[in-house]
């Protein structure tokens, strides 16, 4: 398998924080459902042990180096998708697979401290998502966004988010030749408006 291998049925949402990819995932996945449509919504760093421990680093709690991390999200990214009952396999059965965030964050956030190339090596047996929906918002409304949240991770800081934008944008270059459609959309739009371009765009 290869990263220009794509998963069909696979749907990714991919932003800064605060760019609204938890929201759109969630619409996405009510409107399909009610269409009658089989689907499962999920989100990188996942809830299972990994995922688990990925969150407790993100809010402070633990330190490791920048790489571990980048290794965690991989290894964390490998369970979700190949494990028993995983996201590949439910793709093939024909379930939509939703996910908020995938390895487009992890080239986005680890390649600042770890070197792009070496984020994308480490996630090239990964398949791609059919569609990608990037949330393209200014990282100074990210940080106004994140700031009402109270809590903050340690990503959370305007330095970090241009940087991570920057690595966004190297990202979706990176892929555009791939199979996989890549559609921007602008996340200074209303949550509804957002969510009508997003289900225009699949219909
Ligand atoms: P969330 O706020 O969307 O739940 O995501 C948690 C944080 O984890 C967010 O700041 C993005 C970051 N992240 C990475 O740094 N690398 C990754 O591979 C993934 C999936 C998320």
């Amino acid at each position: 398998m290869s990263q220009e291998s794509i998963l069909r049925n696979f749907i990714v949402f991919e932003g800064l924080d605060g760019s609204g990819t938890t929201t759109q995932t969630s619409l996405l996945r009510e409107r399909l459902e009610n269409g009658g449509r089989p689907c499962h919504a999920t989100f990188e760093p996942t809830r299972a042990p990994i995922g688990t421990m990925i969150r407790s680093i993100l809010g402070g709690g633990t330190a490791v180096t920048p790489y571990t991390m980048a290794l965690l999200f991989a290894a964390d990214r490998q369970e979700h998708l190949y494990a028993e009952n995983g996201l590949a396999a439910l793709a093939a059965s024909g379930i939509t697979v939703i996910s908020d965030r995938y390895l487009f964050s992890s080239l986005a956030y680890q390649s600042g401290e770890c070197g792009f190339s070496s984020v994308l090596s480490l996630n090239a047996n990964f398949h791609l998502p059919e569609i990608l929906f990037y949330l393209d918002l200014d990282p100074e409304i990210c940080m106004e966004r994140i700031a009402g949240r109270g809590r903050q991770e340690i990503y959370e800081n305007l330095a970090k988010q241009k940087e991570v934008y920057g690595f966004y944008r190297q990202a979706l270059e990176h892929f555009s030749d791939t199979a996989m459609r890549i559609v921007r959309l602008d996340g200074n739009l209303p949550i509804r408006e957002l969510a009508e371009n997003i289900w225009n765009y699949l219909a």
